[in-house]
């Protein structure tokens, strides 16, 4: 590879699937504010570009009720609201992106463009929004009492939000709006702070964003969620895209969400494609292949079952073990990316989800050995796949420091990462210094008045 790679980190705002495993006791201080900042120093001390904190109200369900395994070993259950950890974070960095994901089926944008903009501030223009339809959707919608929404409305009602979002956040003041001269005594210059209207399909508006300008005017937009409308989304919207799946579904996906960024006229680099995974890196690749064993084991089938049924809504327990998911799957109204990806001509069986549940949950295989080795594998998937960067999940508090202490230097040592930061903000740190801004090309761009 001779281009730099984007290295981001991810993390939920709750424990990992691995908290119960013996020596990893720390993982259950996600309620502390401590273990935030010190995660978010250490990100920034290893030469991450950021630091994502995954996060849904959605938790597993199945016939309308929470399923007790979930409750039990803490499957997608348990999380703070990861909005609350960003400022404490960027009080501790000075150059670390900051990402939090917040649904556009569940909150409205007068409050997203608020607290997002807030952010920007206080980060000095190091955060990032990963605008999600959302995981766990039919928890989401019992716990709000609303219905579940079909899918594909919801990724309409995505485009509607993020529309009016963009609407605020670069419709309503020009760049030199904001005033704050006290020898006049003008705040704002009313002819340069404007009502911006939407009447679309799900949000209608006539207002203005009362907080002032920050440095990235909008948030860095990232987005997650690969089904053919999460794409479109994306290719629409996003500056960086999360993907989890095997290479091929992911190189599909990749060559997808770039073909259709083109067409839109951004452009196919406009779009970051990053893929989350798993790094298990040891002294010896025997070390590495029986960490993997013992979380595989530490992971029983009821644990899988729970974490599939949440993303898709599917009940893989009682299927026939022996065959596929049924192709009716695919027009469920959860989530699909991870449907979609176990259907086709070569379609695993129920048994082989499973199995790939409990070895890998969500993520697709880890790169596994030393960390020569699992650099390898991971600069050849990159290479495979035409993605821009990896997004890491580290399993525990002893696996973070390894990927910072031995990978982190493996990735230098080759080159493939930035040596220093580029720029201030979030924007600039993927895309180059300089380019703090949403781009000319991106369809925010359009509501930029004076
Ligand atoms: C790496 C990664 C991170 C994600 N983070 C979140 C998240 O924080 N919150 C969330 O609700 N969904 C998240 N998602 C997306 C959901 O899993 C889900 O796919 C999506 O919201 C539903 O869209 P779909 O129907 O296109 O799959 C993430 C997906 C990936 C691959």
């Amino acid at each position: 590879m001779s281009q730099k790679i984007t290295i981001g980190m991810f993390q939920t705002g709750g424990v990992r699937p691995t908290w119960k495993m013996a020596g990893r006791e720390t993982d259950a201080n996600f309620t502390d504010l401590d273990y935030w900042t010190d995660l978010a120093k250490k990100c920034e001390a290893a030469g991450a570009d950021f630091l994502f904190l995954a996060d849904s109200y959605g938790y597993p369900t199945l016939n309308g009720s929470i399923i007790p395994t979930s409750i039990e070993r803490n499957v997608q259950f348990s999380t703070v609201d990861a909005q609350m950890l960003m400022s404490a974070m960027a009080s501790v960095t000075t150059s670390l992106g900051l990402v939090t994901t917040i649904s556009t089926t569940v909150e409205k944008p007068p409050i997203v463009t608020r607290q997002y903009r807030t952010l920007d501030h206080l980060t000095k223009g190091r955060i990032g929004w990963n605008i999600v339809t959302g995981s766990g959707q039919a928890g989401s919608a019992l716990l709000f009492g609303e219905p579940l929404m079909p899918h594909d409305d919801r990724y309409a009602k995505a485009d509607d939000h993020v529309e009016l979002s963009l609407k605020y956040w670069e419709g309503c003041w020009e760049s030199d709006a904001f005033k704050h001269d006290g020898a006049t005594g003008t705040w704002a210059d009313p002819t340069k702070v404007h009502e911006i209207e939407h009447d679309g399909p799900y949000f209608s508006a006539k207002g203005v964003l009362v907080t002032p300008p920050s440095p990235q005017v909008t948030p860095t937009l990232f987005q997650a969620g690969a089904s053919a409308p999460g794409r479109a989304l994306a290719a629409k919207y996003a500056e960086a895209v999360f993907l989890a799946a095997e290479s091929q579904a992911l190189a599909d996906q990749i060559s997808d969400i770039k073909r259709l960024a083109e067409e839109n006229g951004r452009g196919r680099d406009a779009v970051k494609c990053l893929i989350a995974g798993t790094f298990r890196v040891a002294d010896t690749h025997e070390q590495a292949v029986a960490d993997h064993q013992a979380v595989t084991e530490s992971v029983t089938l009821e644990h899988a079952a729970t974490l599939y049924a949440y993303f898709t809504g599917i009940d893989l327990l009682s299927l026939d073990f022996d065959k596929p998911i049924p192709e009716s799957a695919a027009n469920s109204d959860n989530g699909r990316t991870n449907v979609e990806r176990f259907l086709g001509p070569n379609a695993p069986t129920v048994r082989e989800i499973l199995t790939e549940f409990r070895a890998n949950g969500v993520m697709g295989k880890p790169f596994l050995g030393t960390a020569e080795e699992a650099v390898d594998q991971a600069v050849a998937l990159l290479e495979e796949t035409g993605a821009d960067g990896l997004l890491v999940q580290p399993e525990s508090d002893g696996s973070h420091d390894v990927f910072f202490e031995k990978v982190m230097p493996e990735l230098r040592k080759r080159g493939l990462i930035k040596d220093a930061p580029t720029g201030t903000t979030l924007r600039e740190q993927l895309f180059g210094e300089g380019k703090k801004l949403l781009p000319d090309a991106h369809p925010g761009a359009r509501f930029r008045r004076g």
